[in-house]
C-alpha cells in the first residue's frame, strides 16, 4: 500500500525582511501564494527510511536524513515511538534551491503522506507544528491558497484572493543558497536601520479583489537586492519579461527563479516565448494560483 500527496509551489508577492534576530532568523511579512507547479511525494512500507527521487533536478536533491521530506518522517514517526521504515518517492517539478519552497514542498508532503499511511491520526494543528519546526515556509505548503506569514514566517494567516492570477517562472540554470542570501541581506542592511516588517494594504487588498494591476504595482521583494547581488544575470531575465509586457517582475522569495505576473493566460504564453528566446534562464514555466495546498491524491 502506498499513499501520494501533491504539493504546490509558492510565490512570494510580499517579502519584507526585518533586521537579524539574537537566533540569526529575521522577522518577516510574508506573503504567500500557492501556484500550480507541483511535486509528488509517495510513501511506501519499507525495510528502512530511504528517500529516491526522479525529475530534471533529481541530481540536485539530497536523498539522506537532510531531506526535509525524511525529516518529517522521522519527526512524526519519533511523536508516535515507531520506527520511520517509509520508501519516499518524490516526483519534483518544482526547481530545486529556487525560492519557491520545493523541499518545503517535500517536507509538508511527506507528512501528510505519512500521517495517512500510518493511521497516526495527527491534527491539523499538529502537522502544522512539526512543519513550523521543520522550516519557516513548510507550514504554508501544507495549507496552499494565499496566505500572510509572519515571525519567521510560519505564523500563517489565511488570505481571501479574489480571482485568479498568471504567472510565468523563469528557472536559472543554478540555485541559490537561502542563509546565503540572507546573509548578504545582512550585509547590504549594514550600517542602516532595517524598518519592522508589515504587509502592505495595498497589496492585500488588490488579492482580495483579484486585481491583476494592483498586485503587480504592489508586489516586493526584499530579499530581490541580495539575490541580484549574488547572481547578476537575474537583473538580465527581468528585464527581459519586463519587455515583453509583464505586469510585474520579481525574484520568487530568495531566488534565483524570476517571477513574472501577467494580465492573462495569453500574455502569460507571450512573455513565456520572450523569456525562452531571450537566453537568460536555462527554463520557463507558467502557472496560476491561488491553488490548494498539500493533498492526498
Ligand atoms: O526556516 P528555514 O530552515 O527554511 O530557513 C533556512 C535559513 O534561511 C535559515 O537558517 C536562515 O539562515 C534563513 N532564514 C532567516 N529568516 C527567516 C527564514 C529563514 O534568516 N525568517
Amino acid at each position: 500500500m502506498s499513499v501520494t500527496v501533491r504539493v504546490p509551489a509558492k510565490v512570494n508577492v510580499q517579502l519584507a525582511v526585518g533586521a537579524a534576530r539574537p537566533d540569526g532568523f529575521h522577522d518577516l511579512a510574508n506573503v504567500f501564494l500557492a501556484v500550480g507547479l507541483y511535486d509528488e511525494v509517495t510513501v511506501t512500507p519499507a525495510a528502512e527510511l530511504r528517500v529516491t527521487c526522479e525529475g530534471p533536478d533529481a541530481d540536485q536533491v539530497p536523498l539522506d536524513r537532510t531531506n526535509l521530506a525524511a525529516r518529517a518522517a522521522i519527526a512524526l514517526a519519533g511523536r508516535r515511538g515507531i520506527d520511520p521504515a517509509v520508501h519516499i518517492h518524490i516526483t519534483k517539478d518544482i526547481p530545486v534551491a529556487g525560492g519557491m519552497a520545493g523541499g518545503s514542498a517535500d517536507g509538508a508532503g511527506a507528512l501528510l503522506a505519512c500521517n495517512a499511511l500510518w493511521g497516526s491520526g495527527a491534527s491539523r494543528a499538529e502537522l502544522l507544528a512539526i512543519c513550523a519546526e521543520l522550516g519557516s515556509d513548510v507550514p504554508f505548503s501544507l495549507v496552499g491558497g494565499a496566505a500572510l506569514g509572519t515571525g519567521r514566517g510560519e505564523r500563517l494567516t489565511t488570505l481571501d484572493v479574489g480571482g485568479t492570477f498568471h504567472w510565468v517562472f523563469a528557472m536559472a540554470d543554478r540555485g541559490l543558497s537561502t542563509p546565503a542570501v540572507f546573509r548578504e541581506f545582512d550585509r547590504l542592511a549594514k550600517g542602516r536601520a532595517v524598518p519592522e516588517p508589515v504587509a502592505s494594504g495595498e497589496l492585500l487588498k488588490a488579492l482580495e479583489k483579484g486585481d491583476c494591476d494592483a498586485l503587480a504595482a504592489a508586489v516586493s521583494n526584499d530579499l530581490q537586492p541580495a539575490a541580484l547581488s549574488l547572481f547578476p544575470v537575474l537583473a538580465d531575465t527581468l528585464a527581459a519579461g519586463r519587455g515583453a509586457g509583464a505586469a510585474a517582475a520579481l525574484v520568487s522569495g530568495s531566488g534565483p527563479t524570476t517571477a513574472f505576473l501577467t494580465r492573462d493566460a495569453e500574455s502569460a504564453q507571450k512573455v513565456a516565448q520572450a523569456l525562452r528566446a531571450s537566453g537568460t534562464c536555462r527554463s520557463v514555466r507558467t502557472a496560476s494560483g491561488p491553488v490548494a495546498g498539500a493533498m492526498v491524491v
